[in-house]
């Protein structure tokens, strides 16, 4: 696919993801949303890549929202598929992503751009983000996720507060709710998403990917997640993975996954 609206970067088995709109503040469109599915899928699939950075490109926005302007004269027909549709091949997909997924929010994630750093699997943010679902002061809520995923990551009561007041928080606030993992200077939130995904990237793809499902599945309501965490430890067993860890432990060298 020829990407328009994002670029990706490797280095290292590390990939990131660029969306690239900075004269609408990043905001989703269609295509965009769409070029995403492809990367995230893409990378996926692609063995070597054992860590995905999401980001905005320039300093002021990671991603400001769904593209308004694609939506304003909607039916209510059409603002369920567009939920419906982007929660699909977007947000719920890179939720479930076997590959670690890092937000690094680089200043406005706003609505659907905070929604896509709530569907990754954690936040870094520079100092200079602001965080918000400002869909109330739009007549809608927000419909990718996050009505959803900012009560699990900051508590009701804050997330009520959040989407009803369509207010702005800031990193530090952010950091303060457990919203973000870690605040940085801007020029150093890249660098500090690299190193740890540099870390993330030593230890066994497959192991991250039944941990990831353990994780979520205690998220979701029609699956035990204390069930899916002892069928997915009892499958790492049968793992090349495994052998490999538990060898190189036993043998006193640094182990290298195959990735299987
Ligand atoms: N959808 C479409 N376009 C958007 C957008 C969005 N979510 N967010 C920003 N833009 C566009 C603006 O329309 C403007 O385009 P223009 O130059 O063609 O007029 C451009 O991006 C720059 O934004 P601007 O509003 O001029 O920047 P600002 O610094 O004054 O304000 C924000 C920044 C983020 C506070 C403001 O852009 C904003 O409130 N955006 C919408 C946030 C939102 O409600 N998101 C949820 C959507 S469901």
């Amino acid at each position: 696919m020829n990407y328009e609206n994002i670029y990706i970067e490797e280095e290292n088995n590390i990939a990131t993801i660029t969306i690239n709109r900075p004269k609408k503040l990043n905001a989703l469109n269609k295509r965009t949303i769409s070029e995403l599915h492809t990367a995230f899928k893409e990378l996926d699939e692609d063995d070597e890549i054992r860590v995905i950075i999401v980001t905005g490109s320039g300093e002021k926005a990671f991603v400001a929202g769904a593209d308004i302007s694609e939506f304003a004269d909607f039916s209510v027909k059409e603002g369920r598929k567009l939920a419906a549709e982007g929660q699909e091949i977007l947000f719920d997909f890179v939720e479930n992503l076997s590959t670690p997924v890092i937000a690094a929010v680089n200043g406005f994630a706003l609505g659907g751009g905070l929604e896509l750093a709530m569907s990754s699997h954690f936040r870094i943010a520079s100092d200079n983000a602001k965080m918000g679902l400002p869909e109330v002061s739009l007549g809608v809520i927000p419909g990718y996720g996050g009505t959803q995923r900012l009560p699990q990551l900051v508590g009701k009561g804050r997330a009520m507060e959040i989407i009803m007041t369509a207010g702005m928080i800031t990193a530090d606030q952010a950091l303060q709710y457990g919203l973000v993992n870690h605040v940085v200077p801007q020029e150093e939130l890249l660098p500090l998403s690299l190193k740890i995904a540099s870390r993330i990237s030593n230890n066994s793809p497959v192991a991250i990917k039944y941990a990831i499902k353990a994780v979520n599945a205690g998220f979701k309501y029609d699956v035990n997640g204390y069930a899916t965490e002892i069928d997915a430890f009892g499958t790492c067993f049968g793992t090349n993975d495994f052998k490999e860890g538990t060898s190189a432990f036993l043998e006193k060298r640094k182990a290298d996954f195959p990735g299987s």
